[in-house]
């Protein structure tokens, strides 16, 4: 059972209380990222607008959670400009935070020209409409770690890197990341300053909820689910693993800051785990299939060692400059950053019935950790 959090007896103050009764529009709001997003801003006290093409996997912690029902949800494509303009145009919405996105490294291979145009012209229409937009709004666009360009060094990426990809994803995402720079230079930092936006680069993100396609945890859970064994592609692959809750932590506080003031505007920030804490693939399934009780470790997982696709080996972040500007950090261990991810699916898969109050209960126990690590983006009244 969850431990009920000591946090709903007292009160705290958490992004000084920016969101409460503000409308916030989320595009890819039915993704994996997006479901815990609104209901950690539903939680937050903000008017939740969505809006996303389709809901991209089945099952979904949009759909499991019930979460269409606690919003106002468009279903529309961010290449459809002129519905996408209108929508924003009338909601004319304090935050914006773009997530809407082809986020699937393996599918950018498959099909390419849809990735581009998603992940960039997506973003470019996004800008377009808010060039023309005459409303204030705090604007976080969401981008990838994969934007800079890997040279495999063991050190991490800061923010003033060189930007590329060689695979199409990468660099539809470093592609999106100069244009909205070029954006910023051009029209909102002198024609159009109602407009503050900033971009946000975080690494792999795990926990509850994420079933996309050929992501290792879900590819772990699916197969757990049916008592069924994984296959692992590169195990030894190291990747920036956080909670969901890590990143999101930081986009909130970066449109807190982007609200109050006008320092952060144009700029680009990493959110990712301490960089003592970078995992191998091998070792994350491990420590999660000890949540599914496997008696033998050989029956969790079999390396086949088969990479069909060009993926970067190592990756890390430098998060310097979030712990500077907005005294961002990780709130959770990695063994805390697996008993989540664990302990929300094994909830899942034995009692589907209250996943909404459930996944409520994790972001509670995840402010609770925030709170007693002394983050600054939560402090009691
Ligand atoms: N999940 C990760 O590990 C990770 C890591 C780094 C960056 N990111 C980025 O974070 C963001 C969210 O990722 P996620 O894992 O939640 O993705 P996801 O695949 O779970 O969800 C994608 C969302 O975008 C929407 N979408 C896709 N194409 C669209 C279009 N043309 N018009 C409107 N909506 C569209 C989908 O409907 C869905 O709501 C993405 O920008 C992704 O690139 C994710």
């Amino acid at each position: 059972m969850e431990q009920k959090s000591t946090l709903e007896n007292m009160e705290l103050i958490k992004f000084n209380n920016v969101f409460k009764n503000k409308k916030v529009l989320i595009t890819g709001n039915t993704g994996f990222k997006g479901s815990w997003l609104t209901i950690w801003l539903s939680q937050l006290g903000a008017d939740v607008y969505g809006l996303s093409k389709d809901i991209p996997t089945k099952p979904s912690l949009y759909k499991e959670a019930g979460i269409e029902s606690k919003i106002t949800h468009f279903e529309k494509n961010i290449l459809d400009k002129d519905e996408f303009e209108k929508i924003v145009t009338e909601i004319k919405p304090n935050f914006i935070f773009h997530l809407a996105a082809q986020a699937i490294v393996s599918e950018a291979y498959k099909n390419p020209v849809d990735t581009i145009a998603t992940n960039v012209i997506g973003t470019v229409n996004l800008l377009d409409i808010l060039r023309k937009s005459d409303f204030d709004c705090s604007v976080v666009l969401i981008t990838s770690d994969k934007c800079y360009h890997n040279v495999e060094w063991a050190w991490g990426y800061k923010e003033t890197d060189r930007l590329g990809g060689k695979d199409v994803y990468s660099s539809s995402k470093a592609a999106a990341e100069i244009l909205i720079n070029s954006y910023f230079e051009s029209f909102f930092k002198s024609q159009n300053n109602k407009i503050k936006i900033a971009t946000a680069r975080a690494g792999n993100v795990i926990g509850g909820g994420d079933w996309a396609a050929n992501r290792i945890v879900p590819d772990c859970v699916k197969a757990w689910a049916q008592n069924k064994t994984v296959e692992i592609r590169s195990p030894m692959a190291t990747r920036p693993w956080q909670h969901v809750l890590e990143p999101l932590s930081g986009y909130l506080l970066l449109a807190e800051k982007l609200y109050n003031n006008n320092q952060l505007a144009g700029e680009s920030i990493n959110f990712g785990p301490l960089s003592s804490i970078s995992v191998t693939v091998e070792n994350l399934i491990k420590d999660l299939s000890k949540n599914w009780n496997f008696t033998e470790e050989n029956k969790a997982y079999k390396i086949t060692d088969n990479i069909k696709f060009n993926e970067a080996g190592l990756l890390k972040l430098n998060c310097d400059k979030a712990l500077m500007y907005l005294k961002w950090l990780p709130t959770l261990n990695y063994e805390q950053t697996v008993q989540f991810t664990g302990g929300w699916y094994s909830h899942f898969y034995k009692n589907i019935d209250n996943i909404y109050d459930f996944t409520i209960s994790q972001i509670l126990k995840y402010e609770q950790t925030a709170f007693e690590k002394k983050q600054k983006w939560i402090k009691q009244l």
